[in-house]
């Protein structure tokens, strides 16, 4: 496959309409190490970030059974072997890197991915 460059012009495009995408600061991630769980609010909206390995992942904070939020105790998201996000109401079980459910009442369902930005340890996103 041959790249063709872009021109400068189209670098400041896409730099400028990046920027505007990802405007709203989430969190830090100053501290994050593997599987740490971290539940944020943001324009009435909640969210959960999950560092799995060195991979980050934003999701809804919103159980697809009936639209609760996950977490059983503040910052804490996933089951006992920390392989799954586990819902606290009725023990649904979500994949960490697809937010696919494999167990639980709303298996086949996935909670919301949150497309975001990394950039000097602060997670951006668009706050829609
Ligand atoms: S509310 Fe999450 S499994 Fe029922």
């Amino acid at each position: 496959m041959i790249k063709i460059p872009l021109s400068t012009e189209q670098e400041q495009e896409q730099e400028q309409e990046s920027k505007q995408s990802y405007s709203e600061t989430l969190c830090s991630t100053e501290g994050f190490e593997n599987k740490t769980t971290k539940g944020i609010t943001l324009n009435n909206q909640q969210y959960v970030v999950i560092q799995k390995d060195s991979q980050l992942y934003v999701y809804k904070n919103r159980c697809p059974h009936i639209g609760i939020n996950l977490e059983y105790q503040p910052n804490r998201f996933l089951d006992k072997e920390e392989q799954y996000i586990q819902c606290s109401n009725h023990g649904a079980l979500f994949e960490i890197d697809t937010g696919y459910c494999v167990a639980g009442p709303c298996s086949g369902k996935s909670i919301i991915a949150v497309a975001f930005q990394h950039t000097n340890n602060t997670i951006l996103v668009s706050g829609e």
